[in-house]
């Protein structure tokens, strides 16, 4: 009933009378009052007066369902939005979600997470209010061996994302870092519940910063505040990247992989370069001269001698 209320007040100009919003939700003028003060509790400010009724001030900067989904216009991907203030890891509540057989497409944000988790058990700060936090639950009928795949999609949706909101020049390092230059802007983690040879579901977890400021993340981080110098409202980044997502998503199961693989490369920041890449204490170093068709780095040592790599940590030398 909130969600409605406040669509009825973001779709009016001006005051709108207390009969009016009666008749059309069919509750009564008490009803109405406890919802707007509900309402004023989670921060949207509304001016109330006796004879002229509501009119909606300002909403809150704070990632809430109704105002994610409201003209979201996606097919799978934010089908349900299931928000928290504040969680551990929304990669946890999403995978119980996933254990408990709720659909591909739905996303965990939260406000903060005081777990919140890396690659290569790296920690991610998620300072209050100032990121997007989210994880997202999808049944892809893939092999294990392609799940990379997913991987370098979720970073391709990403970069676009971010690019079209916010004109950062934005570029992916290998296999799904998000940098400007070379600070780190955002990152993605998958995680799988499998069997021997069988996908059941995969968790893609994507922590941006957005709102953030130096003060706050690592010294080799960035946020889209530093980078383009100014705010942004986050509702508006997560429904891009949600429409993103949705889109190379569904591209994916109509098309295959061939279009996200040709995007990562345009938008690679890795391709090319010399590199150190370091896996399990081992280290390669050499020019990342491809992708292989599975998303794989391939990599041309000093004797020439070629290596397919499918995790690890690359650095740029040189
Ligand atoms: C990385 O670059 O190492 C991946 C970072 C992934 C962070 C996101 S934030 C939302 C989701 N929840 C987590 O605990 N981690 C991912």
């Amino acid at each position: 009933m909130q969600e409605q209320i406040i669509i009825l007040l973001k779709n009016s100009q001006d005051f709108l009378s207390g009969e009016e919003i009666s008749a059309k939700l069919n509750i009564s003028r008490a009803g109405i009052w406890k919802y707007i003060q509900e309402l004023r509790r989670i921060g949207y400010k509304i001016q109330a007066f006796p004879h002229l009724g509501y009119k909606l001030i300002s909403t809150p900067d704070k990632l809430l369902p109704w105002e994610i989904t409201r003209d979201l216009g996606t097919k799978i991907i934010g089908c349900q939005m299931h928000c928290y203030p504040s969680v551990g890891s929304t990669m946890d509540e999403a995978f119980q979600l996933g254990v408990s057989g709720l659909p591909e497409g739905l996303v965990v944000c939260a406000e903060t997470q005081n777990k919140g988790r890396g690659r290569m058990g790296r920690s991610w700060v998620s300072p209050k209010g100032k990121g997007i936090y989210m994880s997202v639950i999808l049944r892809p009928q893939v092999q294990l061996s392609e799940v990379s795949k997913i991987t370098l999609l979720s970073a391709v949706a990403l970069c676009e994302a971010v690019i079209k909101v916010s004109g950062v020049p934005a570029r992916i390092k290998w296999p799904n870092d998000i940098l400007v230059g070379n600070k780190k802007l955002a990152g993605i983690l998958t995680e799988l519940s499998a069997e021997v040879d069988r996908v059941r579901f995969l968790v893609a977890g994507l922590g941006i910063n957005v709102n953030t400021l130096a003060s706050q993340l690592p010294p080799q981080a960035t946020s889209l505040r530093i980078e383009a110098k100014k705010s942004f409202v986050r509702t508006e980044i997560l429904k891009e990247i949600l429409r993103s997502f949705d889109q190379r998503y569904l591209e994916l199961k109509q098309n295959g992989f061939e279009p996200v693989l040709k995007r990562w490369k345009e938008l690679s920041a890795t391709l090319g370069k010399q590199v150190r890449l370091s896996d399990a204490g081992r280290v390669i170093e050499g020019e990342a001269y491809g992708l292989a068709p599975d998303g794989g780095l391939l990599i041309r040592d000093r004797e020439g001698v070629t290596i397919k790599k499918m995790s690890g940590d690359v650095v740029t030398v040189g």
